[in-house]
């Protein structure tokens, strides 16, 4: 059982005074606040839909289990363990020479791609929450929301305005640290969020004819199942996960010593999965009720939705909660995506906080306009047939973050040891967890870096 509230100062066993995670409910909204996103408000439902609904969640929430639960319980454990920046980490526990640490660079080069297309789409989502209110987005017309939503973003002043809006926001609570900026700002979000998303989620289900949106959820069609779709499903559960390139490394390093890591995990696993799920609940039924598509894509929270809460009596208030809690979303995971180059730059360089942080904003500034004018200025720029966005997205979550997690899952199997991986989740002998690790043992050696890698190589086409 959770060891709670036994400590609130950080890191007690230490003696340092490393800024870290102070309750048990911290860890908890922290941790969900970076897994939950818009991965489940944007990415899952419009997955879902374009590949076959309820099949695609059974692969989904295979993957889950047998992929991220492993690599995300060995983050943690190896971020608490050496309580430093994600590539300081990896060359404190790795022997002398061997270069594991390149496991995080990667890591931070994934969280720089991340960042720059999701805070572009996070940008759309706070501006949709003022056109929301101010009624701008407020047509039952699809083409009346398509013409809004292609208005903003091939507008390039709008699109690097409200992204940089979205870039100083994260910034501005990252300058606060770790325990007063990231646990006090999710602790107040995370709950807000749920209740918004329940409340949309009743009203949706209460439409005439909301059941088809629940059919599709959740009866399976396995004739849509393909090596493809597989791919992206293992690349969503990384993604929705957090997990593959040191932000949940990162987050470890700020766990209390008495955390229950194994109970932790599932818990926030099961949490974003319900997240998830409710998200499905609050989209799909109401965009059948109104005879919608569901498969529209991306698109389908900037053009199908807006038109789907038009349609309903009280939509506009919907509509905007809808649109608060999508933004909420997104900056917790922002948090967690810039703390990982924040921390890296200031325990490396040994900079502060404050000018890590103003460094990250002016990089990733330049590098998420590149995304931000994708849809504008830059439209016709196109690498291996991709914009800069969609490059970015299939870059990191077909091929950046499942390859961290293999490598993790290797480091653990046969570098860090049976031994050494049961003293850490037992919490040095006070837990008793010895079956859970067994098994965890190996799913890391062979089942999960094997699944991942044969899913990375046949979605990728060389298999
Ligand atoms: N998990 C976040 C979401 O579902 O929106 C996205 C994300 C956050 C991905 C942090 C990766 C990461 F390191």
């Amino acid at each position: 059982m959770d060891q709670d509230k036994q400590s609130s100062t950080p890191n007690a066993a230490t003696g340092t005074s490393r800024d870290g995670f102070t309750s048990s409910f911290g860890v908890l909204a922290a941790t969900l606040g970076s897994a939950v996103g818009l991965g489940n408000i944007w990415k899952f439902p419009y997955l879902t839909g374009t590949n076959g609904g309820a099949s695609f969640l059974v692969v989904y929430i295979i993957a889950t289990l047998l992929v991220g639960l492993p690599v995300m319980i060995s983050e943690i454990m190896l971020g608490r363990k050496a309580k430093a920046d994600a590539v300081t980490t990896f060359q404190k526990l790795a022997p002398a020479g061997q270069p594991w640490w390149l496991i995080s660079a990667s890591g931070v080069l994934a969280a720089f791609l991340i960042i720059a297309f999701y805070s572009e789409v996070a940008a759309w989502v706070f501006a949709y929450v003022f056109k929301a209110i101010g009624g701008a987005i407020l047509s039952s017309d699809p083409k009346v929301t398509s013409a809004a939503f292609k208005t903003l973003i091939s507008d390039p002043v709008q699109a690097l305005l409200w992204q940089w809006l979205v870039l100083l926001l994260i910034g501005g609570i990252l300058l606060l640290g770790v325990a007063k900026g990231i646990e006090a700002v999710t602790k107040k979000l995370m709950p807000l969020l749920f209740v918004l998303l329940l409340v949309v989620a009743v009203r949706s289900l209460m439409l005439p004819g909301a059941m088809k949106g629940v059919e599709f959820l959740l009866a399976p069609d396995f004739s849509r199942l393909s090596a493809g779709v597989v791919l992206t499903a293992v690349g969503l559960a990384f993604f929705k996960l957090s997990i593959g390139m040191g932000t949940m490394m990162t987050y470890g390093s700020y766990f209390r010593d008495n955390q229950n890591i194994p109970t932790t995990t599932l818990r926030v696993m099961g949490a974003d999965l319900f997240v998830s799920m409710l998200a499905g609940l609050a989209i799909f039924p109401a965009v059948f009720a109104f005879g919608f598509a569901p498969g529209a894509g991306p698109s389908l929270l900037f053009i199908t939705i807006p038109a789907v809460f038009a349609s309903m009596p009280l939509g506009h208030v919907f509509m905007v909660v809808f649109f608060v809690l999508a933004a909420i979303a997104s900056t917790g995971a922002l948090l967690s995506l810039l703390e990982v180059p924040v921390s890296v730059m200031s325990g490396r360089l040994g900079i502060s906080r404050k000018r890590a942080t103003v460094i990250n904003l002016l990089v990733l500034a330049l590098i998420g306009s590149g995304c931000a004018l994708s849809n504008s200025t830059l439209s016709g720029f196109t690498l291996f047939g991709k914009t800069l966005f969609d490059l970015f997205d299939f870059l990191t979550s077909n091929i950046l973050l499942p390859l961290g997690g293999i490598f993790i899952c290797l480091f653990v199997g046969y570098v860090w040891g049976l031994a050494r991986l049961k003293q850490a989740l037992s919490n040095e002998g006070a837990l008793e967890n010895g079956r859970l690790v067994r098994v965890l043992f190996v799913l890391v050696r062979f089942v999960s870096p094997l699944l991942i890698l044969v899913v990375m190589l046949r979605g990728l086409g060389v298999l």
